[in-house]
């Protein structure tokens, strides 16, 4: 069996910067025609000119001209002027909002949704989408479901701002996305096959570890309802976070999977098994270039029912990272690309 895509986009990726930007760029530049790069560097991208310099990086390690980096800025108060700015430089995308000290690299996001709102305005007026991590300071397994009030919030105060809920997890979420058209959301590989079991009910399992964590198998199986019945809505976006083996397997385990080399073969296994095969096109790219008016490079990915051998590690540019399914068989490959 066969599946042929289209142009795939992930609509959230890490990439980093520096050797690990040139190890792993590549890697989804090769499945991907595009991807939504985040802006969570140290320091974080928050200015044009930082924002210029990035894209250009990522568009030299990406080794590919057939890969369309969709770029971000880092949430802060912009002014009208920077914000036509970022909109006058080629690849730029959204902002990307992180409440301060929720995850990675992002205590600089925002401590008061008050001063944030004129900023907000002025994006709702430009049509700048935002992105969102919506996640509380609560307890673990409840922060997405106390932050849902403050999407409910923005999506009535600015009923034409494009808001994506990244990353979501929970029925919640979904039943919130329901309720407001100017909210879409992405869902992440990890969060359509794991719990909170699989990564803490047995030996722990830190290549599991990300924020926000897997939730339970309910969950689970609304993401993948979501997903499998082509939810207009909800967009592929693989959270693909590498950080260095060392970070990873360690006491203080830092957050993110590594999930980009493997993300079309294991959304292939996924999508065929529930005979939804034909809903694939519409997560990892349809829904994404309706939603957002995209144009992405041309870009034919086939994928076959013969196996991939997952590598134990991605190795290069002195550094070292763990994917998702390490070692793994997986039945489905990546068998041609046609740029
Ligand atoms: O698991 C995660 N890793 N979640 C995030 O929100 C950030 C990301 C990262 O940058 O490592
Ligand atoms: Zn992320």
């Amino acid at each position: 069996m066969e599946i042929t895509l289209t142009s795939p986009l992930d609509m959230h990726l890490h990439v980093r910067d520096g050797e690990m930007l040139k190890l792993v760029a590549p890697l989804s530049a090769r499945d991907f025609a595009g991807a939504v790069i985040m802006p969570n560097l140290v320091p974080p991208v928050t200015d044009d000119q930082a924002l210029q310099a990035y894209t250009k990086r990522v568009l030299e390690a990406s080794c590919s001209e057939h890969f369309a980096p969709l770029m971000t800025l880092f949430f802060r108060n912009y002014t009208e002027a920077e914000l036509l700015a970022a909109l006058s430089i080629p690849g730029f995308f959204g902002i990307k909002l992180y409440p301060a000290g929720v995850t990675t690299n992002s205590d600089s996001g925002v401590s008061s949704w008050q001063m944030a709102e004129p900023t907000l305005r002025c994006m709702e007026a430009l049509g700048i989408p935002l992105l969102v991590h919506g996640e509380s300071h609560g307890f673990v397994m409840d922060r997405e479901e106390q932050f849902l009030p403050i999407y409910r919030h923005l999506a009535e105060q600015f009923p034409k701002l494009s808001i994506c809920m990244e990353h979501i997890t929970t029925v919640a979420a979904l039943h919130l996305l329901d309720e407001y058209e100017n909210l879409c959301a992405t869902i992440t590989l990890h969060h359509l096959e794991f719990t909170l079991d699989d990564l803490l009910g047995g030996a722990m399992k830190p290549h599991l570890f990300c924020k926000p964590v897997a939730k339970r198998s309910e969950d689970r199986e609304a993401l993948l309802h979501a997903a499998l019945s082509g939810h207009p809505r909800v967009m592929f976006g693989s959270d693909s976070a590498p950080h260095p083996l060392h970070k990873k397997e360690c006491c203080g385990c830092a957050a993110g999977v590594f999930s980009a080399p493997v993300a079309l073969p294991a959304l292939a296994k996924i999508f065929a098994e529930h005979g939804a095969a034909d809903k694939l096109q519409a997560f990892v790219s349809g829904n994404a270039c309706h939603r957002y008016n995209l144009t992405p490079p041309l870009k034919k990915v086939t994928l076959r029912d013969t196996a991939m051998q997952v590598p134990v590690i991605y190795r290069g540019y002195g550094q070292s990272v763990v994917p998702l399914h390490t070692e793994e068989q997986l039945p489905w490959s990546v068998c041609a690309v046609q740029e």
